[in-house]
């Protein structure tokens, strides 16, 4: 024993305050970015059903929501608008109407609460009758037709007071069309928080369900990216960065830390991890079957993405983790 040479780890694992000394990673709640459905209708709070605790609102219930999101300390919002079925076209007419989903909501929460950070999903998948993210022609999601309703729909997204524009859709030269199109119509101090590197993944299964907005033919693959590949994402992020980009969304979060980590030790924008509709079902999945400890798997998980170079999260967890904060006096 006596000539053994060996690092004492536990040394700096001794106590709670020990190890509070040298934790090198924190989650905030300025980190959190709580996602929004508003519907169609009225007086609709309708739970989705694979997303338990999250709900589709119509404008009429919003201020509750918002309520308890602003008295919880979260910052910012990020809106979905789920039109009627009979309302939705072949252009996604819904995503850039004056009175649309998320225009009627940015206006109503900006009022209220003018302080809490309002980002716009900027897509048309939610609003085309065929549930494609762009303008299908022949089968084909054409790209560069889609560019031109993207900008109109971030336009009219700003004009209602969006803070932030977020476009998700994954066409070439979107950040560029987008940016271009804000700053003629005189927004050139709204920032794009863009989906830079969003992966073809089954984690957005539940988000299907909740925004009624899974496509009616085909799929994403020629459009979103394909999960086996690492290069790709420098190449999506980079060009995002040209363009314009002020924010890179990596999505899904869990099964892509090391892309994330990539992100940001390549790129010197703030990197916002997206903990999607799947991966926060089967951790509530779980939990609401007693086999796993839901707040510590939460924290843990959402640990692991600021670990691996996220600075925001949007996540559907945002409002229990603000409750769980604040029980553990602000930080984990
Ligand atoms: C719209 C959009 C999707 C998500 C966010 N914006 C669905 C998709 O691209 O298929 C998924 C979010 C989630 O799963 O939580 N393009």
């Amino acid at each position: 024993m006596k000539d053994l040479f060996f690092r004492r780890h536990r040394r700096l694992r001794s106590s709670a305050n020990m190890r509070a000394l040298v934790r090198e990673t924190y989650l905030h709640k300025e980190d959190l970015i709580y996602p929004i459905f508003i519907i169609d209708g009225e007086n609709v709070k309708s739970e989705i059903g694979s997303m338990p605790g999250i709900y589709q609102l119509s404008l009429d219930n919003l201020m509750e929501e918002m309520t308890e999101v602003a008295s919880l300390g979260i910052k910012s919002v990020i809106l979905f608008g789920v039109p009627f079925e009979h309302d939705k076209d072949e252009h996604g007419s819904g995503a850039f109407h004056h009175n649309g989903l998320v225009q009627e909501a940015t206006r109503l929460i900006k009022k209220h609460f003018p302080e809490i950070l309002v980002i716009a999903d900027t897509c048309l998948c939610e609003y085309t009758s065929h549930g494609h993210c762009g303008v299908v022609e022949g089968g084909t999601i054409l790209n560069d037709a889609s560019l031109d309703l993207l900008a109109k729909t971030a336009i009219s997204q700003a004009e209602a007071g969006a803070d932030i524009i977020a476009p998700s859709n994954m066409m070439d030269g979107f950040v560029a069309a987008i940016r271009a199109g804000l700053d003629e119509a005189g927004y050139e101090d709204i920032p794009i928080m863009s989906y830079a590197v969003k992966y073809a993944s089954a984690f957005y299964g539940p988000f299907r369900d909740a925004a009624n907005g899974a496509p009616q033919f085909g799929d994403r693959k020629t459009y979103q990216m394909d999960p086996a590949n690492r290069l790709e994402a420098f190449r999506e992020a980079e060009s995002d960065v040209e363009e314009g980009a002020d924010f890179l969304i990596v999505k899904p979060a869990l099964s892509y830390l090391d892309i994330m980590r990539d992100v940001k030790n390549n790129f010197n924008l703030p990197v916002v991890a997206y903990n999607v509709s799947g991966e926060y079902s089967m951790i509530k999945a779980a939990a609401n079957n007693g086999w796993i400890d839901e707040k510590a798997i939460v924290m843990e998980t959402l640990l692991s993405m600021k670990r691996a170079g996220a600075d925001l999260i949007i996540t559907y967890a945002s409002k229990d983790v603000a409750r769980w904060l604040d029980e553990e006096g602000k930080e984990v």
